[in-house]
């Protein structure tokens, strides 16, 4: 990652350790995907939290000088502050701080020593947490749109663990309140409910799913064709949830063994949902062809010209464009004038009339719209 990319929106994780050797174990272990600050005395550490809310807390029990679970008292006594997610540790599990901690309504806990990943992927599930309950104060069909979307991705990956297939009703129905805030107008509070999520291949997802739906609609698409459209756009990658988090989340270039893992992604997708009773081809063909290029150079078929179906064509512009303009940890989105100017250059890669057609669409329906 270059010093550029390191600076761009990252969030602030807060570490809390009196043991130097601790304390700068678990900040080496986050620094790579956030920006980290580390006190070892309880006024300090509760100064800058106040000054500048970290996006979560990592709370060990040893603090000086009173101890961890003071500060997490007066950290929950500071109304702004009684939201930040604390992650509490210990160097054992039998410790009366966690159990306290807990009781005091910490939801994740860690015993020392703990591996990396035991560490990133608690912080992640504490924030999505705190964006998922967040949900809550926006309208009904826009919130069922997030939570049914949500839930079903993460079933989806409970599933897909098992060796076990999906059903497409139960696609269908975790994709039907989105279909209604895009085909009513008002998904701009979708868009905005993914924002500071953590599960990028999620947030990827909806984002596909709604922008396929949204094209879909202003070109006609109507009825059950336009549920095609958003359960093909949300399962379009669920194979990546095979491949390794180093890979899927490398900022820098993928070596040529992690491109061919990478690409993997979308014959994972097809086996899953080949296997989905009642999956319609459509939701299929958008899975399995949104790598495929029409010059030929695409991805896993080498699919050329008429060979690649059109819902496919469409889905790989708003694969592109959604890519473009997701919102990364190491890089900034990018605007959707230059986006769609980058896949102008694309030239006869990707379907350009379909593109100029997304292109009127966006600038119809989109002008306001904050990406
Ligand atoms: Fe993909
Ligand atoms: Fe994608």
């Amino acid at each position: 990652m270059n010093p550029a990319q390191q600076a761009i929106g990252r969030d602030l994780i807060c570490v809390v350790d009196a043991n130097p050797l601790y304390q700068s174990d678990v900040a080496q272990a986050l620094t790579s995907t956030y920006r980290v600050s580390t006190f070892a005395e309880q006024n300090a550490a509760l100064e800058a939290i106040a000054f500048q809310p970290p996006t979560a807390v990592v709370l060990d029990e040893n603090v000086s000088p009173r101890g961890g679970l003071a500060l997490l008292r007066e950290i929950c006594c500071v109304p702004d502050l009684d939201r930040v997610p604390i992650i509490c540790t210990a160097t054992n599990d039998r410790s009366l701080f966690l159990a306290d901690a807990t009781a005091f309504g910490v939801r994740t806990t860690l015993v020392k020593p703990f591996r990396r990943s035991a560490l990133l992927g608690a912080i992640t599930k504490e924030i999505n947490g705190k964006v998922e309950r967040s949900w809550t104060r926006i309208e009904p069909v826009q919130r069922a749109a997030l939570k049914r979307t949500a839930k079903v991705f993460t079933a989806i990956s409970d599933l897909m663990a098992d060796g076990l297939p999906m059903p497409y009703e139960t696609l269908r129905h975790s994709c039907a309140p989105l279909v209604e805030a895009v085909t009513g107008g008002n998904y701009s509070d979708v868009l905005k409910g993914v924002r500071d999520h953590h599960n990028y291949s999620y947030v990827h997802s909806l984002r596909v799913a709604m922008f396929l739906t949204l094209f879909g609609h202003a070109i006609g698409v109507r009825g059950d064709d336009l549920i095609i459209l958003a359960t093909g756009g949300l399962v379009h990658d669920v194979g990546k949830m095979a491949v390794p988090q180093d890979v899927l989340n490398k900022p820098d270039r993928l070596t040529d063994d992690e491109m061919a893992i990478m690409r993997g992604h979308v014959v994972s997708t097809g086996s899953f949902l080949r296997d989905s009773p009642g999956l319609p081809r459509g939701a299929l063909v958008i899975a399995e062809q949104h790598h495929e290029k029409l010059d030929g150079t695409g991805y896993p078929y080498g699919l050329k010209g008429k060979d690649v179906n059109e819902l496919a064509r469409m889905a790989t512009i708003i694969d592109i464009f959604g890519a473009l303009t997701d919102r990364r940890a190491y890089k900034a989105p990018m605007e959707p004038e230059q986006a769609l100017h980058v896949m102008t250059q694309l030239g006869r890669q990707i379907d350009q009339h379909l593109l100029s057609m997304f292109r009127t669409v966006l600038l119809d329906t989109a002008k306001t719209l904050e990406l």
